[in-house]
């Protein structure tokens, strides 16, 4: 049995051979329609969500499934005080995988721990989100050709933004990647991220507030919303919402074959402008997930058998 709880329960060459996997279901998606027959998917959303949950769905969907779930705490028994860990026990008498979302650090690993079905986490907290991850690493392969010898620049809300965290994991397995840290100060990555993960590996890496400095280094900038809802306090993301606006103007200084990324969704930070602008693959980044996410739950249904 396998889950996904962190994007370092795949191995690199799971993660190039899900990839694999996604590409083939692109260019022949007939193959794919009835693999899922019979099988349902459980989708348990704690936390607010369009792209994931959906595509999760359609994901399914298309691969000839089944899907149930809820999309608000409020309507779950968590509502009335049921554990994580009893919901989960419940869900997997109907489902045989399931994504979970929550706002609770840890809460898809309790998941894990307390199911007999593989448990996918959809996000837990500030923490982490594997499958945005698997589904910017499609994206930067059918964006770039590579998963290689990239500048990665990362610009936002470093420090809650749980797929930054998630995608630097992954990246720090990759060879000839350079992180780029665009924050302002009180936004910058976590120091699990920057001192177990990017020292530790020895990564290069350079942490800045200004955006306009290192644009036109980079193969690839990572927009991220500020976060409002980890915030302890509406002043401070008053103050530091508008931090970085991406502008068709500011991109006159950028590659021409720079690949702009943003998990979606966006608020404020990248200008409409930007979305004609053939270097915005945030639209793309989102179908790819549906595909990522119809590999991964292929493989982690066959893990089960
Ligand atoms: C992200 C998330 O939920 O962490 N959205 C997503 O899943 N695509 C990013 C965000 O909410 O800012």
């Amino acid at each position: 049995m396998r889950h996904l709880i962190g994007i370092d329960d795949l191995t690199m060459a799971e993660i190039e051979q899900l990839i694999e996997t996604a590409e083939d279901i692109i260019a022949n998606p007939e193959k794919y329609s009835e693999r899922c027959h019979g099988k349902k998917l459980a989708t348990l959303f704690y936390e607010p969500s369009t792209r994931t949950r959906l595509s999760f769905e359609a994901a399914m969907m298309e691969l000839g499934g089944n899907v149930l779930g809820f999309s608000d705490a409020q309507s779950s028994s968590a509502s009335k005080g049921e554990s994580v860990a009893d919901t989960t026990r419940v869900i997997s008498c109907f489902a045989d995988i399931m994504a979970m979302r929550h706002f609770k650090e840890g809460a898809p690993m309790v998941a894990s721990l307390n199911t007999s079905i593989p448990v996918i986490n959809a996000g837990d907290g500030g923490h982490n989100h594997p499958t945005q991850t698997l589904t910017d690493l499609l994206t930067i392969k059918r964006e770039k050709g590579r998963l290689d010898n990239l500048k990665v620049g990362f610009c936002g809300d470093l420090k809650f933004g749980r797929t930054v965290h998630s995608l630097i994991t992954a990246l720090s397995h990759r060879e000839g990647i350079e992180f780029v840290l665009v924050s302002p100060d009180e936004l910058k990555v976590p120091s699990y991220i920057k001192k177990d993960i990017i020292e530790k590996e020895g990564l290069p890496y350079s942490q800045t507030e200004d955006l306009d400095s290192v644009l036109p280094e980079l193969d690839i900038l990572y927009m991220t919303r500020v976060q409002r809802e980890r915030f302890f306090n509406e002043q401070d993301y008053i103050r530091l919402k508008d931090s970085y606006i991406l502008t068709p103007e500011r991109l006159t200084r950028a590659k021409s074959d720079l690949c702009i990324m943003h998990p979606l969704p966006r608020v404020n930070e990248i200008a409409v402008g930007v979305d004609k602008d053939p270097r915005a693959a945030y639209f793309k980044q989102v179908l790819n997930g549906k595909y990522i996410r119809m590999a991964l739950i292929l493989f982690l249904l066959e893990a089960a058998k």
